[in-house]
């Protein structure tokens, strides 16, 4: 299927690694320009420079913490009129709520839920005026299915998920799309570190490892690729009655039928 985006241009945070890539990897394939932003340099020049020679699309490279203002800037400095914005970042580590000051709930929305909704600020205008855009928000299935050790998450998440309903329906009608995508367990470095923050006493990471991805209904954990090709098609120019959802990539892990 031709997706009709050539050409286009795409902005995405989080994209040296991980899911990020992912979508970076699999828009370029479609002949998407693309500019990636990440905190790592050598990482993201790295990703960019792979990206490029199997894709042949220009790659712009921004170094920057997409949760402060001044990375934001950055990345749009670098991309003033994109076509598509993909809003991605770190998630939070698990904890206890007990332990949670209110510093750090500042920092989880920050991270979650205000950089996006800046991002979204800066860029859907533009895209109204020339009636084309797509954007889409890595969230994480923990919206749906609150993950007990995940309070920051579940808990800023919800307020991006929340202020997108909204925004979603008021875009659409200049043909800009916005959608979240809710991810299960993906094999990536965040599921990685995720996953050793659970280790127990008397348990090993390798059984962990194993155990959860065995006992996702899909008996595995999900390709990062399998993220980017669905990212490739929301974004496409055939997406562009599909708005304000919350969809899951999760190997069927949520367990209600709606
Ligand atoms: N993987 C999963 O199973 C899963 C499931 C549900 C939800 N999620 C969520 O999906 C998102 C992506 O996960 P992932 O597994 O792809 O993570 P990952 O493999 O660790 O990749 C994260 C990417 O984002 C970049 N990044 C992180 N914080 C950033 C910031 N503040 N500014 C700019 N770039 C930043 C990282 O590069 P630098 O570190 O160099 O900046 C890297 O390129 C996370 O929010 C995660 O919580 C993941």
């Amino acid at each position: 299927m031709d997706l009709g985006i050539r050409g286009r241009k795409a902005l995405l945070s989080g994209a040296s690694r991980g899911l990020g890539k992912a979508c970076a990897l699999a828009l370029a394939h479609e002949g998407v320009d693309i500019t990636i932003v990440a905190r790592t340099r050598d990482v993201l020049e790295k990703a960019g420079a792979e990206i490029a020679q199997d894709t042949g699309v220009k790659v712009t490279t921004v170094v920057g913490d997409i949760t402060t203002q001044q990375g934001r800037s950055a990345a749009v400095a670098a991309c003033p009129q994109p076509d598509i914005l993909l809003n991605n970042a770190d998630g939070p580590l698990p904890g206890d709520f007990r332990e949670w000051s209110r510093d750090d709930w500042i920092a989880a929305l920050d991270a979650m839920m205000l950089s996006p909704i800046e991002m979204m600020r800066l860029t859907v205008d533009g895209m109204m005026a020339r009636g084309f855009g797509r954007v889409l928000n890595i969230v994480s299935r923990s919206v749906k299915i609150p993950q007990s050790e995940l309070g920051l998450s579940n808990g800023a998440r919800s307020g991006l998920v929340g202020f997108v309903a909204g925004l979603a329906r008021q875009t659409v009608g200049r043909n800009v799309t916005i959608n979240n995508l809710l991810p299960g367990i993906f094999d990536s470095d965040a599921q990685r570190a995720h996953v050793r923050a659970l280790v127990e006493p008397g348990k090993n990471f390798e059984e962990l490892w194993r155990a959860r991805g065995e006992a996702n209904p899909a008996r595995r954990y999900g390709r990062p690729a399998e993220l980017g090709a669905y990212c490739a098609f929301l974004c496409s120019e055939h997406a562009g009655f599909i708005t304000g959802q919350n969809l899951l990539i999760d190997g069927g892990s949520y367990p209600g039928t709606y």
